[in-house]
């Protein structure tokens, strides 16, 4: 795992890249160090999740791991490390921005779809082929890929195994942007730094309003939202923001 920390945001990279970053034990340990080493950095509010090499963003769980699962109580164990880890980062206070650079297949795309926005390089490829080993996606594939996609789509991708190009995954809102190859790191990486220039508490707050939201009822969503806006109102970044728009000035937000 290699982490390269900005003013702001920090850039994570998947990092093993003989076996296309495939998620061994090992791996998923290390994801699970760097998320809590930069969780507890008060100065990182937004990370970019990619894979090291040109070839995959991550490749999936690793096979040989699979391979050597010997009984049902194994492999719950082996999902529920790798759901525990995804949706750790999916409910964390910072934003992920997954750089889709290659080939986000199984493991690979469950972990892009727990970041909340996804830039995938025009040359990626991505799908659920778990079912073409005899197993089924096990770190949120079967979950996370139908609220993005839709279950027809995603009963498509889960029950065929098939691969998808970036515009197809754009097209099903699996991506949120597809740009050429070369100008991904670019793309994700200004992207991290102007939401790391927004109000921390209102960044980490509309971040919540939306996850937590959409598991509940519209009802006790408008509640969450409430709240959650009284918050942001409260905070004297939100008296900088108003006050810095009156003035005709940019804000200076200081995450209070
Ligand atoms: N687990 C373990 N190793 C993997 C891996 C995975 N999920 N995906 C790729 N690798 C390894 C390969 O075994 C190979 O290792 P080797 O060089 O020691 O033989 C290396 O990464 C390169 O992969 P290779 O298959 O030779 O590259 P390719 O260009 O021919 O094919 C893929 C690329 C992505 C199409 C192919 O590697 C693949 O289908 N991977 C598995 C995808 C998958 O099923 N993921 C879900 C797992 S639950």
């Amino acid at each position: 795992m290699l982490t390269e920390r900005h003013e702001g945001f920090a850039v994570l990279t998947i990092n093993r890249p003989e076996a296309l970053n495939a998620l061994n034990p090992a791996v998923l340990d290390a994801l699970d160090q760097a998320w809590s080493d930069l969780e507890a950095d008060e100065g990182i509010r937004v990370v970019v999740v990619t894979g090291a090499g040109d070839r995959a963003f991550v490749a999936g769980a690793d096979i040989a791991a699979i391979n050597r699962i010997g009984s049902a109580a194994e492999g719950e164990r082996f999902a529920r490390r790798g759901q525990a880890i995804f949706d750790r980062i999916a409910r964390s206070r910072l934003v992920s921005i997954a750089a889709i650079n290659g080939y986000a297949l199984g493991g690979g795309l469950e972990l892009a779809m727990a970041c909340d926005l996804r830039v995938a390089a025009d040359s990626a490829e991505v799908g659920q082929p778990e079912i073409l080993l005899g197993v089924i996606p096990g770190f949120g594939g079967t979950q996370r890929l139908p609220r993005l996609a839709g279950s027809g789509a995603a009963l498509w991708w889960i029950l065929t195994g098939d691969r998808v190009g970036a515009n197809e995954a754009y097209r099903l809102g699996v991506v949120d942007r597809v740009v050429p190859k070369a100008e991904l790191m670019t793309v994700a990486l200004d992207l991290a730094r102007r939401l790391a220039e927004r109000a921390p508490i209102a960044l980490a707050l509309a971040k919540r309003a939306v996850r937590e939201g959409l598991q509940g009822d519209l009802a006790t969503g408008l509640d969450l939202e409430a709240a959650l806006f009284g918050l942001t109102a409260a905070s004297e970044d939100a008296r900088e923001g108003t006050r810095a728009f009156l003035d005709k000035r940019p804000p200076r937000f200081r995450g209070v």
